[in-house]
């Protein structure tokens, strides 16, 4: 929380300038033909966590520029593959797969050239690591590799791709509604900014849908601290103290008893006062969109963050264009407004 409060004030011009830099990439690839998104997106989502909670700047390594993004999947795969669900070739992925951890030697490498990147980059932020939190240097520098690269990085890198891919799926007219209200609220407020994006209700509400059917992180497990009674719709369960606790988000955010037709993407679901009120069921971030994250309830630091950068990515994407075509992952055709 320390580190992201720290960088409120560099996020937006961050964000803005390097979205500009990948929106004209991909620009000037278009006339050859499809350019898909998924390393663009990812080299963009690397810069920016590394800029904004780190305070570390890729550019000055040619390595990390060029292959950072790449060496934070593969350390990220080798800690995701033994719990990511595959339903082909069983039982063989369950023993071959999913049955013990991947040895370190594996992604050592890249690791140490992560490690390496921060240590020399962030030297501020891992300074406040010692001074205020009392941390090693070696403690701070690792915590603040993992909160880059498994739950920034990694939560965007699922997140961006998955908006994506629902704004491409609308049949609905969406893209036309989003650029009038983001347009709107621009132009009639201080230009893009967190405040002006949290007056975008539909924006907002298209990154929750997203959220509600494709949670980043689809299970969550915990340990009962006490014995309790857990209460469903239903039933009630007694649950024992140590007893070892999973949810599974796609399910929860599915519940007909909660949201209407729940298995269609509503676009405008939580706008409104009855929307917002849905926000108590939004369980993406491991607790309610509307809690808030403490050192007791283990919801995700950074659950404001995301929702609001996701908003800007959103914004910033109808600010720049009056509509964009994506099929297969790849922009086909990007729009832009007659100046
Ligand atoms: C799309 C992006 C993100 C998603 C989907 C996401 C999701 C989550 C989820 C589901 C958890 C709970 C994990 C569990 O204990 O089962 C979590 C925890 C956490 N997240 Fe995020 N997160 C994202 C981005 C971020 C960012 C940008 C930060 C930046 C600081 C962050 C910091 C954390 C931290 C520190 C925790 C651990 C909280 C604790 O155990 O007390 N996350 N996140």
């Amino acid at each position: 929380m320390d580190t992201l409060k720290r960088s409120s004030t560099v996020w937006v011009p961050t964000l803005t300038t390097l979205l500009d830099t990948m929106w004209d990439n991909i620009e000037s690839k278009l006339a050859s033909g499809p350019v898909s998104y998924l390393v663009p997106i990812q080299k963009f989502i690397f810069a920016f966590t590394s800029l904004c909670i780190a305070g570390a700047d890729p550019a000055n390594s040619p390595d990390i520029a060029d292959k950072g993004y790449m060496r934070m999947d593969r350390w990220l795969a080798v800690q995701l593959l033994p719990s990511v669900p595959i339903t082909t070739f069983q039982p063989l992925v369950e023993i071959f797969l999913h049955s013990f951890p991947y040895p370190y030697f594996l992604v050592s490498r890249d690791y140490n050239k992560l490690y390496k990147f921060v240590e020399n980059e962030a030297k501020e932020v891992i300074s406040r690591g010692q001074t205020e939190f009392k941390l090693s240097k070696e403690d701070a520098t690792h915590n603040l590799l993992f909160i880059l690269g498994f739950n920034a990085f990694g939560g965007f890198s699922i997140l961006f791709p998955s908006l994506l891919s629902a704004l491409a799926s609308d049949k609905t007219g969406i893209q036309e509604k989003l650029r009038k209200e983001v347009r709107e609220k621009v132009e009639s407020g201080s230009g893009l900014s967190l405040r002006s994006v949290q007056e975008m209700d539909l924006v907002q509400s298209f990154v929750y849908e997203t959220l509600r059917l494709n949670p980043p992180v689809p299970l969550q497990y915990g340990r009962a601290r006490k014995d309790f009674e857990l209460s469903s719709h239903d039933s009630v369960f007694k649950i024992k103290k140590d007893e070892l606790l999973c949810g599974y988000q796609p399910l929860v955010m599915r519940d007909p008893k909660v949201f209407d037709d729940p298995e269609t993407f509503v676009p405008d679901r939580f706008t409104g006062e009855k929307g917002k009120e849905l926000l108590t069921y939004l369980y993406w971030s491991n607790g309610p969109q509307s809690g808030m994250p403490s050192g007791s309830n283990k919801q995700c630091a950074g659950k404001d963050y995301v929702t609001l950068t996701t908003s800007l990515f959103l914004a910033h994407m109808f600010l720049r264009y009056d509509s964009v075509t994506i099929a297969n992952a790849s922009f086909t055709a990007v729009d832009k407004p007659t100046p």
